[in-house]
């Protein structure tokens, strides 16, 4: 595929390096324009705000039928999931996690949530050396998360490593990172095929067994159900520890906007807006141009492989002032990091939940964060931590 007016680039988003650091070649990519030919991956980019959210909203156009990876292995893999559908057969098997996931549901189980995070801050020690991925980030998610599903302990174990590697999926064929996580992500698919077949594997009233009620009450089919327990197995942990760890580094980093929201904690909700704003756990997924598209003057043909990159945008300088200063009180609520449009996550309510739950007490408790030493994380599409070291006061 070329196209004249496309411009071309040759960077390999996926090396080690630029995945930890990728925002000057996400500026360089959205300084060539609104739509970018990726060389390597001969895939287009969008990373600009504007024009990204319109494509997210045109889901005929870019579609996720075909899958939301990178490679085709993974496509295939993936295809009739919610992620990977369109139309009807996603509004239908959204409606089932729409049930488990709904304000309503989340209402009830706010106070739950707000508890075990007290909890969690009353348990850590102040003014020592913590590592805050595992005492603090992993936590909450995995507890919550975990417990909603309703999984045993063979699920438990395995979660983080399944979580890791799921996300590694969808990127380019030519990566390591993918190639490994092809091979491993058939035992996740194995388990959850195991626990919606059988009757009483997943604990009765939770999300997991609203799964195995939905095949029951012929609201999905039954080779729908192990994609929908891997879509909460996967999509609900990574992507929220990424986000505390990020949430607990910017305002170490910046003590002055911590003060500022301990002393005005209705500030939380926008604050953790803007922390997903400048530092977005998940930053791509991709589409498949049903036809030939105009992207902002340039055309896509039809059957381009299409990279919606939200973190770039959530930095789009066209559209934010100052995009990559931390600023609490900008109004981030237009912020892509949970996507846009149908596939927007599912799952936002509950994520929101934790992170501002545990916001809530950690203002609560403790004046400071400290930065100490801290290393990220390298995967193919979220952005976080591996080590995190904090001193909280
Ligand atoms: C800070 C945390 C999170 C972030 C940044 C995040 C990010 C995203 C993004 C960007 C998408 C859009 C995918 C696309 O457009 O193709 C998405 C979809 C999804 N997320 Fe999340 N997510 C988070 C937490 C969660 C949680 C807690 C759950 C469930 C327990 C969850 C479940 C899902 C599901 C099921 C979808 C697919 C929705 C669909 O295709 O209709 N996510 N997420």
């Amino acid at each position: 595929m070329r196209n004249a007016m496309l411009p071309e680039s040759d960077i390999d988003l996926f090396s080690d390096d630029n995945l930890r650091h990728p925002w000057d070649h996400y500026r360089a990519l959205r300084d060539q324009g609104p739509a970018v030919m990726l060389t390597r991956q001969n895939a287009v980019v969008l990373p600009r705000y504007h024009e990204l959210r319109a494509a997210l909203l045109d889901d005929k156009l870019f579609s996720s039928a075909s899958g939301v990876a990178l490679n085709d292995a993974a496509n295939q893999q993936m295809r009739g999931t919610v992620i990977a559908s369109d139309g009807a057969d996603h509004a239908r098997l959204r409606g089932v996690l729409r049930e488990s996931l709904s304000p309503r549901a989340l209402v009830q189980l706010g106070d739950e949530v707000q508890r075990r995070a007290d909890e969690i801050v009353a348990s850590l020690p102040a003014g020592q050396p913590i590592e805050a991925v595992e005492a603090i980030s992993r936590r909450l998610p995995l507890t919550i998360v975990l417990d909603l599903i309703g999984v045993d302990d063979f699920g438990r174990q395995h979660t983080l490593e399944w979580a890791d590697n799921s996300f590694n999926l969808f990127g380019p064929i030519t990566s390591p990172r993918t190639v490994k996580a092809l091979e491993s992500m058939q035992e996740v698919f194995v388990y959850a095929f195991e626990v919606t077949a059988q009757a009483g594997r997943l604990r009765p009233g939770s999300m997991g067994a609203a799964i195995v009620e939905a095949v029951r009450d012929g609201k999905i089919g039954p080779q729908e159900a192990p994609g929908l327990l891997v879509a909460y197995l996967t999509g609900g942990l990574d992507t929220t520890i990424a986000s505390i760890s990020h949430m607990l580094h910017l305002f170490a980093q910046h003590p002055d906007q911590w003060t500022m929201l301990r002393a005005k904690p209705d500030l939380i909700p926008a604050a953790y807006q803007e922390v997903l704003r400048l530092r977005s756990p998940a930053h791509w997924f991709t589409r498949f141009t049903t036809q030939d598209v105009d992207v902002g003057g340039t055309v896509l043909p039809a059957g381009t492989r299409t990279v919606m990159l939200f973190a770039s945008a959530n930095r789009d300088e066209r559209k934010w002032d100052h995009p990559d200063e931390f600023d609490i009180l900008r109004d981030a609520a237009d912020q892509l990091a949970f996507g846009y449009g149908r596939h927007a996550c599912a799952g936002q309510g509950l994520a929101r939940l934790e992170v501002i739950s545990l916001m809530n007490a950690l203002t609560r408790r403790f004046a400071r964060i400290e930065a100490g030493g801290s290393a990220l994380a390298v995967n193919n599409l979220i952005h976080g931590y591996a080590r995190l070291e904090v001193v909280l006061a």
